[in-house]
């Protein structure tokens, strides 16, 4: 149940005479060979130099040059990796790493020797977090090919480094982090079938065990006690059982208030009475991306063993027309006492969370987050750069865009004014779940609000950030590892 990760090390091998299949050398905008690049140089016998004087290799972002390497004593191949004017360091080494793995595996070299200079700390949990990101595949569903066509499989990278000892802690929290990102991306990639409101409990409880996790389900009939009319509306057209997922992680003081982590976990959405359109359908098996960020997350921050208190919470269920489905024009009464007329069927996604959001009032969170592919407007808004984020509270919302930037995962706040409650404003009820396609990112975000309760609350909606629907030079078609990032540096800024 947990994704097999490669094995990343540190060496202080300077990068001349790191023997190893494939070298890959993160060099920044105009490079110029000096210092341990000379002795690499010279091991190349002048082939670098070559290289940057007749420009062929020019460092600019995200730029390659394959360099043939040495039949013995050093790198058998050498990759240079361009990372462009640094104005984010840890980003840019981030980014060369993932580029460096991802030609590792189509090489089918089967290990990679990273170098981009001296390091710092969140440096060098950047290149491990990069070359593991690079590296990720799903072949889970995909017969070997046959023998003489396979490559070997991206087993072993490693960091190069001047002081081991000192990089020991940068490696050992890239390693937390890319487990949590490699889980959630796993869970995203898989099939709706396997990937289903039991596969997702069972994950929790598999988190649960072996980091001594409290695991709490519930099913149909315990929503059912707590009067989660909204969530169990979705879930009335599927005979899968949902499933309200509580993980508690409590590595804080005794007492201490909890962050509260929220992901929307539709395993597969097909907009129910209001279907969607068949063409694209298949992608909406990734509707469960916030879920599973919540799970990459608290595997991560156990992992880490982050001094806080963490409630991860997830809403799962499928979202399927059938004779007992909800439909357009019903009303249903929330846990909160709320009463909701049902416009569009396909707005589901804040139905579930509604109810896991006043549910997560009895945990007296200090602060809750919550992650869902929401709307489909916020990729409209924002495209596959940014996550949409809001908010009720101005300073909580800063504080996730700045933990996302750390992480490497863009965010950009929208404005939650009251002004835009009109656009869910029901005749027959406290509020309708769509207000129409303008600022329907907005507008789903003002839903939501209706089910906080006297916590301080961010909202990202990760529709067009969660998943990439073309290669991309990092990363494969497929999940991105988003919210996971934004999830482990907002805890542990919290935890300092
Ligand atoms: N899961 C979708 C949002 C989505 C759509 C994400 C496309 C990524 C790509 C969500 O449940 C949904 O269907 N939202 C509707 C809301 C509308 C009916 C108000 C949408 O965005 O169209
Ligand atoms: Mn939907
Ligand atoms: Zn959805």
């Amino acid at each position: 149940m947990q994704p097999t990760l490669i094995d990343i090390t540190l060496s202080a091998v300077a990068p001349g005479a790191a023997s190893s299949p494939l070298l890959v050398v993160a060099l920044p905008a105009q490079p110029a060979v000096g210092g341990p690049l000379s002795e690499l140089d010279a091991t190349l016998g002048g082939a670098l130099q070559r290289s940057l004087a007749r420009s062929d290799f020019r460092g600019s972002r995200d730029e390659t040059l394959h360099l043939g390497g040495v039949a013995d004593g050093g790198p058998q191949r050498v990759l240079l990796v361009g990372m462009g004017k640094i104005t984010d360091r840890r980003a840019s080494i981030r980014r060369a790493a993932a580029i460096a793995a991802r030609h590792a595996v189509k090489y089918g070299t089967g290990t990679v020797d990273f170098w981009a200079g001296a390091l710092v700390d969140v440096e060098v949990e950047a290149a491990v977090v990069g070359l593991a990101a690079g590296a990720w595949e799903y072949k889970e569903q995909k017969s070997l090919p046959p023998e003489d066509e396979r490559r070997t499989p991206l087993s072993r990278a490693a960091v190069l480094v001047d002081d081991i000892e000192a990089a020991q802690p940068g490696l050992a929290s890239g390693n937390a982090i890319a487990a949590g990102h490699a889980l959630a991306r796993r869970l995203a990639m898989m099939p709706g079938n396997l990937c289903t409101p039991d596969y997702l409990a069972a994950t929790a409880e598999d988190i649960g065990a072996r980091h001594g996790l409290r695991i709490t389900v519930l099913g149909r009939e315990e929503m059912t006690r707590e009067k989660m009319g909204s969530f169990l509306c979705v879930a009335q057209g599927t005979p899968q059982d949902p499933k309200l997922v509580v993980l508690e992680y409590r590595g804080g003081a005794e007492g201490a208030q909890p962050v509260a982590l929220v992901g929307k976990g539709l395993c597969f959405d097909s907009g129910g009475i209001s279907i969607k359109p068949a063409q694209g359908m298949e992608l909406m098996k990734f509707d469960m991306c916030g879920a599973a960020g919540v799970l990459g997350a608290m595997e991560a921050i156990a992992r880490l063993e982050l001094p806080v208190n963490v409630v991860g919470l997830i809403g799962a269920t499928t979202n399927m027309p059938s004779g007992t489905a909800v439909n357009p024009g019903d009303v249903v009464q929330a846990s909160n006492g709320k009463y909701i007329e049902i416009i569009n069927t396909d707005a589901e996604g804040r139905l579930v969370l509604a109810d896991v959001l006043a549910y997560t009032k009895r945990f007296d969170p200090v602060a809750v987050i919550d992650a869902a592919t929401l709307t489909g407007a916020c990729v409209v808004a924002l495209g596959h750069t940014a996550t949409g984020v809001m908010g009720n509270d101005d300073a909580l919302v800063n504080e996730v865009i700045a933990a996302g930037a750390r992480a490497g995962e863009p965010g950009w706040a929208l404005p939650l004014w009251d002004d835009y409650k009109e656009l869910i404003r029901s005749d027959v009820a406290d509020v309708k779940n769509s207000g129409g396609r303008a600022a329907g990112t907005i507008t789903a975000a003002l839903f939501l609000q209706e089910f906080v309760d006297g916590f301080p609350w961010v909202h990202l909606d990760i529709a067009g950030t969660a998943y990439t629907e073309s290669d991309l030079v990092t990363l494969p078609r497929g999940p991105t590892g988003t919210p996971v990032g934004t999830f482990v540096e907002f805890v542990r800024a919290r935890a300092v």
